[in-house]
């Protein structure tokens, strides 16, 4: 059985499927340490009432990223992490991650790569006005949601939909897309 690092900054909806998943026996995985660099963050809450190790840090209090990536790294290490899944983890990561996670870091984005990039993705794609959007998971490099694509799925957009109708999409499609990528990259099939 794997280790995994979940790191997130928000609600965490994607970790609690990630966390059903396990505990229903579709991941053959144990979630041993949560990362997140915001205080009061809802995923932390969730982490806690799971027993998970949470590591919650302010990356203001570092003079730089390759400060608080340091102990992050540690973190992973010592709990013997084989992989880092970011789950809405607003930052890019430094060389240190990188490097101590070469090829073992993956990422959700709620565009079809390379398509909109960073925040706000779904209201880019909005203000465009595309008929067809999706979702994307992707190896992580040095670049803002770059790193090579593992996997994507689309949907038409429905001209009636809202924002948050949009959203719901959205993560009713990354809920099952990111487990089954994650499944996969497990069993060594990615
Ligand atoms: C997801 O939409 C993901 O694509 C993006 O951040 C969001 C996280 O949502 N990177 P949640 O915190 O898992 O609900």
């Amino acid at each position: 059985m794997n280790n995994i690092a979940i790191f997130a900054s928000g609600t965490g909806t994607n970790f609690d499927v990630i966390i059903q998943n396990i505990e229903n026996g579709y991941l053959d995985a144990n979630v041993s340490l949560v990362v997140c660099d915001k205080l009061g963050a809802k995923v932390i809450e969730k982490a806690v009432s799971k027993n998970i190790e949470t590591l919650v840090f302010n990356p203001k209090d570092y003079e730089s990223k390759a400060d608080y990536e340091k102990i992050i790294l540690e973190k992973c290490l010592s709990n013997k992490c084989s992989y880092i899944i970011l789950a809405g983890y607003m930052r890019l990561l430094s060389d240190v991650l990188l490097d101590g996670y070469k090829d073992k870091i993956i990422n959700i984005h709620p565009s079809l790569l390379p398509a909109f990039k960073g925040k706000d993705a779904i209201g880019q794609a909005i203000n465009y006005g595309v008929k067809v959007m999706g979702v994307t998971i992707h190896f992580v490099n040095k670049e803002m949601d770059g790193g090579k694509i593992i996997a994507q799925e689309s949907f038409n957009v429905d001209p009636s939909w809202s924002h948050d109708e949009i959203e719901a999409k959205v993560h009713s499609i990354e809920h099952i897309l990111y487990s089954k990528t994650i499944k996969e990259l497990l069993e060594g099939k990615i």
